[in-house]
């Protein structure tokens, strides 16, 4: 069964429809990419699953249950949790006062889960004193991801988490995400730029273009859709 389901969902901003009946669909401890170029309604689609964009029409049920009508802190409460660009990061803030900020919603536990992120991503312990604006892109996008792991999150919505940085910062972060995906029963809704990276790491893929669902399917086999290359490189 389905952990999070999204039904025909539609999604405009004022009058300009941007997301059109999109179906999407995410089981336990799996990653589901979504792929596509700018200003196909990637970023609007996760923020929609996550309460923050409202959708003119559609469902989106979560562990059987249609949240439609969840506020955004409900829906992090429960479990969803948006993972912004590493803009996200509060710069004058340090690192570790970024991850306590990041339990607000979440106390229990906070030592636990503090110290089970610091495993994860070693150099933010080893930064942990240090202002967030002082950090390198890589280290930001693993900061934007373990405040969001402060909630002990059950599905996470990673937006473009390679973006600006560096391919051996993007190599680290990919494994900090297979540890974590092979440590928990995590569920990750991957947005990315990367293709690759992300046809890697995701069991099953969606293209989105100008607002639909283009094509879907199987990571692995879609890898090898002609297509799909033509798509990127405009060939
Ligand atoms: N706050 C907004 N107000 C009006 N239009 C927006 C807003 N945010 C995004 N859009 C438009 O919605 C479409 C989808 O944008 P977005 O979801 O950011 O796409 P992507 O993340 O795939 O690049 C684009 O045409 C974009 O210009
Ligand atoms: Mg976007």
């Amino acid at each position: 069964m389905s952990l999070l389901e999204v039904r025909k969902l539609n999604v405009a901003y004022g009058r300009l429809q941007v997301l059109w009946d999109i179906n999407i669909s995410l089981s336990t401890n799996n990653v589901v990419g979504i792929i596509g170029p700018n200003g196909a309604g990637k970023t609007t689609l996760l923020k929609t699953i996550a309460g923050t964009i409202k959708p003119l029409s559609g469902e989106i049920n979560y562990m059987g249950q249609k949240i439609n009508g969840l506020p955004a802190h409900e829906r992090v409460k429960q479990g969803i949790v948006y993972v912004p660009d590493s803009s996200g990061v509060f710069g004058k803030m340090s690192v570790y006062d970024n991850l306590i900020l990041g339990a607000y919603l979440r106390r229990d536990q906070l030592n636990e889960t503090l110290k089970f992120v610091y495993e994860l991503f070693p150099t933010l312990h080893e930064r942990r004193n240090q202002r967030a604006d002082t950090l390198s892109g890589g280290e930001k996008q693993m900061l934007v991801i373990a405040r969001a792991l402060m909630v002990k999150p059950k599905v996470l919505l990673l937006d473009e988490p390679s973006t600006g940085l560096s391919p051996i910062a993007v190599k680290n972060l990919f494994t900090s995400l297979e540890k974590l995906l092979s440590t928990t029963d995590l569920s990750i809704i991957l947005v990315e730029q990367d293709v690759g990276r992300a046809l890697k790491i995701s069991k099953y893929v969606y293209l989105m273009e100008g607002g639909h669902v283009r094509d879907e399917g199987p990571s692995n086999e879609f890898s090898k859709v002609e297509k799909l290359r033509k798509f990127y490189v405009g060939a």
